[in-house]
């Protein structure tokens, strides 16, 4: 019977050791504060916008709240950044992603105090993940290095195969998984016989973005499937972008949608709220 990765558990388990984490800087006379901007009402991004409050009120992070309307210009949302790099009340900066089609998301990240930047989005952070220095890392690869480490699961000499290299999953998650010493290989739209290049990964990172692509026959004997996806089906019903019936008797272990990675990326969230006070 292969390992059902519980990402609800392990993440419950990092909210709670953020939330002594955050007692003891309290203790201390240190608060911690997150700024959450969202633009627009994409409902989507209001559900995520919702949780990530919600995590921060478990852990005791204060959390501020900027709802702004859809037109919000450029120059306004790069003001209130500005503004709230300013505060040194305030140690954390979300924006929400994806901004209306009228923002320009780099300069957005751009604008982001690299020392407030909790998303670990700013280029500083990307390029200290890629040198080895200290920073914040992308929340969603970051869960899933803590998944597999608290499952048990090394890391060190295996084959790692991560299909995706958007700037927020694939590329940090490979360079997260070469830090831990996989031999790693990134795959893409473009690459040629993809089966062929999955079939040899024990460890199996998916991030495609295409509801239930990966079957039996890209996951080799006994392999370790990380499923990033997450889709609603044709029933409502959530899956992600991997076959999980298909895929679950070959494998050795897998995460499951919901309650996989999914939980992992608020709880690293908070992690990276601590972290960031820690950098500042
Ligand atoms: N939109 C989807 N995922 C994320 C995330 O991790 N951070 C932000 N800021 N926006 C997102």
């Amino acid at each position: 019977m292969p390992q059902i990765i519980d990402g609800k558990q392990i993440s419950a388990q990092i909210k709670d050791e953020v939330k002594e984490k955050v007692a003891a800087l309290k203790a201390q006379g240190t608060m911690v504060c997150l700024a959450v901007i969202q633009v627009g009402a994409d409902p989507a991004s209001s559900v995520y916008v919702g949780n990530k409050k919600k995590a921060c009120a478990y852990v005791g992070i204060e959390s501020l709240s900027y709802e702004l309307p859809e037109e919000t210009s450029q120059e306004e949302l790069l003001s209130l950044i500005d503004e709230l790099n300013g505060k040194p009340e305030v140690n954390g900066i979300l924006v929400q992603l994806p901004l209306p089609g009228h923002i320009d998301e780099d300069a957005v990240i751009r604008a982001i105090d690299p020392k407030k930047d909790v998303d670990g989005f700013h280029p500083q952070s990307v390029g200290a993940l890629c040198i080895g220095q200290p920073g914040v890392v992308s929340c969603t690869p970051a869960g899933i290095i803590e998944l597999l480490k608290r499952s048990g699961i090394e890391i060190a000499g295996k084959e790692c195969v991560v299909i995706g290299r958007s700037n927020i999953v694939g590329k940090p998650m490979a360079i997260l998984l070469l830090r831990e010493n996989g031999t790693v290989t990134v795959t893409h739209s473009r690459t040629r016989d993809l089966k062929e290049v999955t079939r040899r990964a024990d460890i199996l990172v998916v991030a495609v973005g295409k509801p239930k692509m990966i079957t039996k026959e890209y996951v080799k004997d006994g392999a370790v499937v990380i499923d990033v996806g997450i889709h609603r089906n044709e029933n409502h019903k959530l899956c992600g972008d991997v076959d999980y019936e298909d895929v679950l008797p070959v494998c050795s272990a897998i995460t499951p949608v919901p309650g996989g990675v999914g939980p992992m990326t608020i709880a690293m969230l908070m992690y990276n709220c601590v972290r960031s006070v820690e950098l500042q």
